[in-house]
């Protein structure tokens, strides 16, 4: 091992290792059925896995131009006005990226500066904050409470001050799995209307959303969509969370601004992958069944869990299952999943990890996109405590 000799001031002094990575960590040490991390365990559609091989034997293993292969640009145009009637011109409103996370911190990096506000949801994805905070900005947090995690827009009016420079939406939530509706959208159209703010809205669940409700992508909403940068997974929509492929969209001028940051941060992503994508998003065959494919994962686990101790909170989109523990014990959440996982062989994710302060409502976060048996066996141990 090496010492080192030298000292560095943490930029993220309060970050250590993140709960996924201790999570899987233990999950994999004792054994148990990991449902902590948001991946699936089923395949990738093999025409995919084609259509890659095939750019890989027809040549496409060099850099793509840096905001990505026109042609996979093209597609994304086409389906976002297919599905939300909104125009992205392919050419300047619309960059490829190495997941979704890269398209988040690179957004953030771009756009926020020292001493900017950005308004953060919680329980909120991991990444949003320390990316606020490397950028120099202050994350404010809003805490949103359980069952339903609904935004109260009054409170964020009264947030907003005049260092806001941003408010990030997570849309369908993770870990909350709540879904934000046309009036929560248009009660953040009227709050942002005449100020300065950036709406960057994470959407990498788009097509995991249930009982009918339709997305409410902010591209939907001309003013909103003038003022905001709109985040895409295809490793969340094609089961290959591995590949970390995505893409953002936004106003000419913002992804100017993107661009300059993208370009010197990971310059341009996966070729091969950006060439068999340009094929496979061009059917709508291959996202349409999301909807119902996840739902049947949803209500399967719920429906074996009923016999269960745990209180099952509505799941309105996402693939994460929240489970209440109240009526077991007391415990803090962390110490209830890190004993869950050691004696009754479940992985989960305990949710006070996604609030800044720490609020434990004893909620654990359970992955549902696993194969029918892993769901089942999982449900099983869960029945027993
Ligand atoms: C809310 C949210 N945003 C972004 C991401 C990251 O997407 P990607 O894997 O494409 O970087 C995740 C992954 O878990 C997520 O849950």
């Amino acid at each position: 091992m090496l010492t080192s000799t030298v000292n560095i001031t943490s930029k993220l002094p309060h970050v250590g290792t993140t709960i996924f990575t201790i999570m899987s960590g233990l999950a994999n040490e004792c054994k148990a059925i990991n449902l902590s991390q948001g991946f699936p365990n089923f395949a990738v559609s093999p025409a995919l896995i084609e259509l890659i091989n095939k750019s890989m034997c027809d040549g496409m293993n060099q850099y793509s131009p840096m905001p990505g292969l026109i042609t996979l640009r093209e597609a994304i145009a086409k389906k976002t006005l297919l599905r939300f009637g909104a125009q992205y011109n392919p050419e300047t409103e619309i960059t490829i990226t190495s997941g979704g996370t890269q398209a988040l911190f690179t957004a953030i990096m771009a756009t926020v500066s020292k001493g900017d506000e950005v308004i953060i949801f919680d329980p909120a994805y991991d990444s949003y904050a320390p990316a606020v905070e490397l950028a120099g900005g202050v994350p404010i947090h809003i805490a949103l409470m359980p069952p339903n995690f609904n935004i109260d827009w009054n409170e964020v009016q009264q947030t907003i001050s005049t260092q806001t420079r941003m408010i990030i939406i997570n849309n369908p939530g993770n870990p909350s799995s709540q879904v934000l509706t046309k009036d929560d959208m248009i009660a953040l159209q009227k709050i942002t209307d005449g100020t300065n703010i950036i709406v960057l809205s994470d959407e990498v669940y788009e097509h995991i959303i249930f009982d009918g409700q339709q997305h409410q992508s902010v591209s939907m909403f001309p003013q909103l969509a003038a003022r905001s940068l709109v985040v895409y997974s295809f490793g969340k929509t094609f089961h290959a969370t591995g590949w970390k492929m995505g893409y953002i969209l936004g106003p000419q001028m913002l992804m100017t601004e993107f661009r300059k940051v993208h370009q010197f941060n990971v310059f341009s992503a996966n070729t091969p992958i950006q060439a068999a994508l340009s094929v496979f998003l061009s059917d709508e065959n291959n996202y349409n069944y999301l909807e119902k494919f996840f739902a049947q994962k949803r209500d399967y686990f719920a429906s074996m869990l009923l016999s269960s101790r745990f209180k099952i909170l509505p799941c309105c989109g996402s693939y994460f299952q929240l489970l209440d523990y109240s009526a077991i014990t007391t415990e803090h959440d962390k110490d209830y999943a890190i004993r869950m996982t050691k004696e009754n062989g479940v992985a989960s994710i305990p949710v006070s990890a996604f609030y800044k302060n720490g609020t434990d409502n004893k909620l654990l976060r359970f992955c549902f996109a696993k194969d029918d048996a892993t769901l089942q066996a999982a449900a099983e141990r869960l029945c027993k405590i």
